[in-house]
Formats: C-alpha cells, structure tokens, sequence
C-alpha cells in the first residue's frame, strides 16, 4: 500500500505533527549540534571573528535537503552571536513594502531569517539586493512625475536564508551572502547520537544497537530518525517492554515498511517504475514524476538527492538511470548492453 506523501514516515518534509516536538529536540548551542562539521567549524570562526569586531555577522545562506537541520542552525547562530531573530520565509513576504516593514523594525546586529529564500518574488529581491549590499533601502514615495526615490538607512544585520534548492537563487541575490554552506547527508553514527540525544530528552529507554538501527534507516535525515524513533517508541510501548533494542527497533521499522536502506514504499516504486516502464532509464525528472504523481520538485528535493547518495540512480546528461545496485535491490537480472549503451553517451 502506498501511502499519502504527508503520512509517509519517512518524508523529510516538515510535518504539522513535528512541530511539538521539532521544538523540544531542536538543539539551542552549537555544542548540541552534532554533526555538520565543516560547516559548524567554519561558522563557529566567522562568528567569533564578527564578535570580537562587534560587527553583525555576514549574510549566510545555508542549504540541503529538508530536515537536515537549516532551520536550526539559524538559531543556533542567532543565539551564539546573542542576537534577536526574526522569522520568515520568501512566500510570506508578498510586496516589497512588507519587506521594507521586516527591515526598517530591525535593531543593530539582529538576525533575519528567510527560509525558502529562493521563493521570493522579484520585486521583493530587488529591495534586498541594497539592505544586503549597503544596508539602506531605496524606497518611492510619490507618484507619476513628482515621485521621487529617497534612501533609508538600515541597521547593521544579518540575513540568513534557507533553501532545498540552491540553484533556483538568481545569482545577485546568491552572491550577497558572504558565507554559503551546504548541510550534508548525516552518517549513521551522527544520527545515532542524535537519536540518542532526543531519546534522554523525551525519555525513551533505548539501547546502543536499538539506535544504530534507527540511523542507519533514517535516510541521513536527523527530522526522519526523530520521527522514526518516536514510533518506534510507541511500538516497543505495546509490544514489548519499552525498550528500543535492537530487534524492536527491526521489528517497529518493518512494520513501517521502511528497509534497511531507509527507502519505503514510494521509493521502491519509483525505482520499480524506471527499470520495468523505462528499461532502467534514462528518464526525466517530469516523466518520473508524472509516473509517481508527485510534484517534479519533490521528486528533485526529496527522492531523488538520496537515491543518488545511495547508489540507487545516477544521473546522465539524458536523465537519470536505475544503478546496477537497484537492480540487485529488485533481484532483476540487469540487461548489460542496454545500461552500457546509455552510459557510454
Ligand atoms: N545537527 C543536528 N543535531 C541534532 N538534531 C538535529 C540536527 N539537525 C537537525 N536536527 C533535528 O532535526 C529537526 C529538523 O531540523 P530543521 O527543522 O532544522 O531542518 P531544515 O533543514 O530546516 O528542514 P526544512 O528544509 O524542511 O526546513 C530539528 O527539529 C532537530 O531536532
Ligand atoms: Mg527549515
């Protein structure tokens, strides 16, 4: 049975239900952020850096695949930089007047966060381009011949854009962020100690192997293994003694046909669909998408990233194609000639 795309359990997408508690787990500090090392080191220095200047931090823009933690890390650098955070996202902000609202009410050194920065509208971007660039807003007042453009100076801030797609970001708006990172795909071992970690915050009595197995089904996503392991908790509740051990945790993940791979049901059915109706591709990101009654960006930002991370599809400059890995997930015996063929192109 496929489920609806908002019950699956392993969406990455944010969920109504997550929101409790995204809240409760959601780390405050830097030193509760496990992982993303890279990435935390770099903005650990820059901030430091910003403060002994006591200059507001650059603009920042973080992006990946949703639920690897974006949304977080700009509070943890708000927090860190002992700043105020403003919240809100590219679709929310409709005129260019509601902007120069968010921006004119900002104090010196404040953080404003838009998440889903790359959904602004054109209007709305060309009135970031200044306040990022110069911290001053251009703004009209009047109409027809008389009206005149005067220019507002804004506090010193700092923006903090979210995205899943970084490549839809026109490229003057990319290029006025100082610092851009790129969250990556947690290994299984980050993701245990962040089950872990939610595990004591909410309570849950679960063991080293019980975790791991979480992890290694939570598609490197910290937003799926919280999910996971709050169902699995509810599983080891009624099933067993409460414990998630490592044959609870198999038990609870089975009968949320998610596999060892973290993939469920609308993975393997796209994948089935590629290598039975495509002969293993190559084939469109719409064609799959229509294929799946998905929405084409969904198949981009959610499906597809981790499937090429784990080898299931690859990409062709004609589409992407079913791996010789997906074949052997499938037990269908791969036609050879056909995939050299496409790859050789
Ligand atoms: N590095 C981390 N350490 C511990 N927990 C984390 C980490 N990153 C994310 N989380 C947990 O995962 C949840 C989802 O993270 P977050 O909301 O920040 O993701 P996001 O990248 O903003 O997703 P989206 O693209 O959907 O907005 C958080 O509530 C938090 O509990
Ligand atoms: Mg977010």
């Amino acid at each position: 049975m496929i489920e609806e795309k908002n019950d699956r359990i392993i969406s990455a997408e944010h969920k109504e239900v997550d929101f409790q508690l995204e809240a409760s787990l959601r780390p405050q500090i830097f030193d509760d952020y496990i992982g993303q090392v890279k990435v935390v080191d770099n903005l650990k220095i820059f901030i430091q850096a910003a403060k002994g200047r006591k200059e507001a931090l650059d603009h920042v823009l973080l992006y990946g695949p949703p639920g690897l933690g974006k949304t977080t890390l700009a509070h943890i650098i708000a927090n860190e930089m002992n700043s105020n955070i403003r919240v809100t996202s590219g679709p929310a902000i409709e005129r260019p007047g509601d902007l120069a609202a968010i921006l004119t009410n900002l104090d010196l050194g404040d953080v404003l966060f838009i998440d889903e920065v790359h959904r602004l509208n054109r209007t709305v971007e060309e009135v970031l381009y200044s306040a990022m660039e110069d911290y001053a807003l251009d703004i009209v007042v009047g109409k027809g011949p008389s009206a005149r453009s005067i220019r507002l100076d804004l506090p010193n801030f700092t923006l903090i854009g979210a995205t899943t797609r970084a490549g839809s970001l026109s490229s003057p708006l990319r290029s006025r962020f100082g610092v851009v990172s790129r969250l990556q795909y947690y290994e299984v071992d980050e993701l245990s100690e962040i089950i872990k970690r939610s595990a004591n915050i909410l309570n849950i009595k679960i063991d080293e192997a019980g975790s791991n197995e979480i992890a290694k089904r939570s598609r490197g996503t910290p937003r799926v293994a919280n999910r996971l392991l709050k169902r699995t908790r509810d599983f080891a509740e009624v099933k067993a003694n409460g414990i998630v051990t490592h044959s609870v945790a198999i038990k609870a993940l089975e009968m949320l046909e998610v596999d060892q791979y973290g993939l469920d049901a609308v993975d393997r059915k796209l994948l089935i669909m590629i290598i039975e109706k495509f002969g293993g591709g190559p084939v469109g990101l719409d064609t799959m998408a229509a294929a799946i009654s998905e929405a084409p960006e969904t198949i981009g930002d959610v499906y597809e990233p981790f499937l090429l991370k784990q080898g299931f599809l690859q990409r062709t400059p004609r589409g992407r194609i079913a791996t010789e890995f997906a074949y052997k997930y499938f037990n269908i015996p791969i036609d050879g000639l056909q995939q050299k063929s496409f790859l050789e192109e």
